[in-house]
């Protein structure tokens, strides 16, 4: 579809490629503004966005908050009428959840380790400070809105949607998800809430909680009591699950518990999800400074070394959860630091290896025990398709088939008695039996395609588990391991060969 012309003033927008849509609006690359976006809303909002978007714009906030797409320039279209606006372009980013959930981590970010995720979390702490130091208030705290680049750097985007305050005149944030949304704001409508940074604040502690937390959210867990403890019920009673009150919850097996962390960052996390701390949680730069703390406290672990966790915690955090799962939490697929020295001629013991060094760098790629396939479940029971349902009633209808079919001969054979000519009483007892002995029903060979569909779908899922690449690589791991012994063999046979020679030679020099 062809976008309508924009303007930035009486400067026309090039408009490129779109690289984004939400629920509000469309956004675009400009071609002759390089480094910038431009936001677009839907007709049905465009009016009622003006005014906050002009105070946005106004007050310069993104010149003072680097990190944030926030309202730059005001766009118009051929008219003059207001259309969006443009902001900063941010490229090369992912969402933040892209980092957090271990499997896309490996993904995307195949070489982040630990230390990288705090350096994360401290910028995320950072953007938020930025934001609330120009008075403004997010609000819609969400993981579509935080994006990560490769170098570890946090920018927001979605920053119309933030609060902000024009002199007297309060421009709302009307939205919020659940997962983010403080107790106090359960279940209300925010729509007429004005939200304060002490709301953020809570929003912010579960985004790093599941950052920290390889993406466990801090109130989701075992809930202890009687029934169901739906996520949006455990936050509005403050259940924390990882909390040493008791909360009537309790953690996952396997996740991190707080003294995994600095003092500082346990503490912080207790009274961000606490009832004692509301109005007071931990702020975006008590967070930095915490992190900041937690990032010059973190050693490598001795098994991997993408593995990073407090000094102070007993043991390492991600051996103990990837013990637990039997999946590796992080995946280190950068083996160009392994260093093997190359082989060198000897004149006493002929070529020689360092078989140690090689044996540490071949034993030390983990190698998961087994890819399971999972067929994933069907949404819901699918409609039998027409020709089942057409099968489903003729094999109702199958006995009465048979009856009539009976029926129809005997008739027949009544006509012949009674005088009908043969012709037409064999034609009657032919269609009786075509009723009674009609060919096995549709139902039966939908069932044949269908089991035969199934075992095609399971040896398929079989033959895939078979030529998975675990087995490709631990045949590799045995071709090379058996490469070293065979080596070990002959640099042995080379060493009796050399002393038969040294033997030799002396005899002969002797004689
Ligand atoms: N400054 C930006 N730089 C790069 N991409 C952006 C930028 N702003 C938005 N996007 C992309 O456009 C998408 C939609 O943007 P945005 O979330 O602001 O729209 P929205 O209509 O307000 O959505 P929502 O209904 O979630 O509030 C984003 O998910 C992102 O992919
Ligand atoms: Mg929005």
């Amino acid at each position: 579809m062809k976008t309508a012309k924009l303007f930035v003033g009486r400067h026309e927008l090039h408009i490129d490629k779109r690289i984004g849509k939400g629920g509000e609006g469309e956004v675009f690359a400009i071609r002759n503004m390089p480094g910038f976006a431009v936001k677009t809303y839907l007709p049905g909002i465009v009016a009622e966005r003006e005014k906050k978007i002009r105070a946005m714009v106004s007050a310069r906030l993104a010149d003072n908050a680097s990190m944030v797409a926030f309202p730059h320039q005001v766009a118009v279209d051929g008219r003059g009428i207001f259309a969006g606006f443009v902001m900063r372009l941010v490229e090369k980013h992912k969402e933040i959840h892209e980092l957090q959930t271990p499997s896309s981590r490996q993904k995307y970010f195949p070489k982040a380790d630990y230390a990288f995720i705090v350096r994360v979390a401290l910028n995320i702490a950072r953007v938020f400070a930025q934001v609330h130091a120009t008075g403004c208030v997010i609000g819609d705290i969400n993981q579509r809105g935080i994006l990560v680049s490769p170098t570890a750097t946090v920018a927001l985007i979605d920053a119309d949607s933030f609060q902000v305050s024009d002199g007297a005149q309060r421009y709302l944030c009307v939205v919020g998800v659940p997962e983010y949304t403080p107790p106090e704001l359960q279940g209300k409508s925010l729509k007429a809430i004005v939200r304060t940074i002490d709301h953020d604040a809570f929003g912010l502690a579960v985004c790093l909680f599941q950052l920290l937390c390889m993406d466990r959210h801090p109130f989701s867990g075992r809930f202890t009591g009687h029934g169901d403890m739906p996520l949006e019920k455990a936050i509005a009673d403050y259940r924390f699950a990882y909390s040493s009150r008791n909360t009537g919850m309790v953690p996952p097996p396997g996740t991190v518990r707080l003294h995994d962390f600095t003092p500082k960052i346990a503490q912080l996390f207790e009274s961000a999800f606490s009832p004692n701390h509301m109005g007071k949680r931990p702020s975006a730069p008590t967070w930095v400074e915490a992190l900041g703390e937690l990032e010059s406290a973190l050693r490598v672990c001795s098994r991997n070394k993408l593995h990073r966790y407090a000094r102070n915690a007993m043991e390492c955090p991600w051996c103990r959860m990837e013990n637990e799962y039997g999946r590796p939490l992080f995946l280190d697929t950068d083996l160009t630091n392994v260093h093997v020295p190359n082989g060198r001629l000897d004149p006493a013991a002929g070529f020689v290896l360092d078989i140690p060094a090689l044996l540490s760098a071949i034993n030390g790629v983990s190698i998961p025990s087994s890819i399971s396939v999972t067929i994933p479940p069907v949404a819901g029971a699918p409609l039998p398709s027409q020709a089942a349902s057409e099968a489903l009633s003729q094999k109702r209808l199958g006995p009465l088939a048979k009856i009539a079919g009976v029926g129809v001969m005997f008739g027949a054979a009544y006509a012949f008695a009674s005088g009908v000519p043969g012709i037409v009483a064999l034609g009657i007892a032919a269609f009786g039996g075509w009723l009674l002995f009609r060919s096995s029903s549709p139902a039966e060979s939908l069932l044949a395609e269908h089991r035969k569909t199934a075992s095609a779908l399971s040896s398929r899922v079989e033959q895939l588990q078979r030529s998975s690449p675990i087995e490709q690589v631990l045949r590799k791991k045995a071709e090379a391991l058996d490469a070293i012994d065979e080596f070990k063999q002959l640099a042995s046979a080379f060493g009796n060969v050399r002393n038969e020679y040294e033997k030799h030679r002396r005899q002969k020099q002797l004689a």
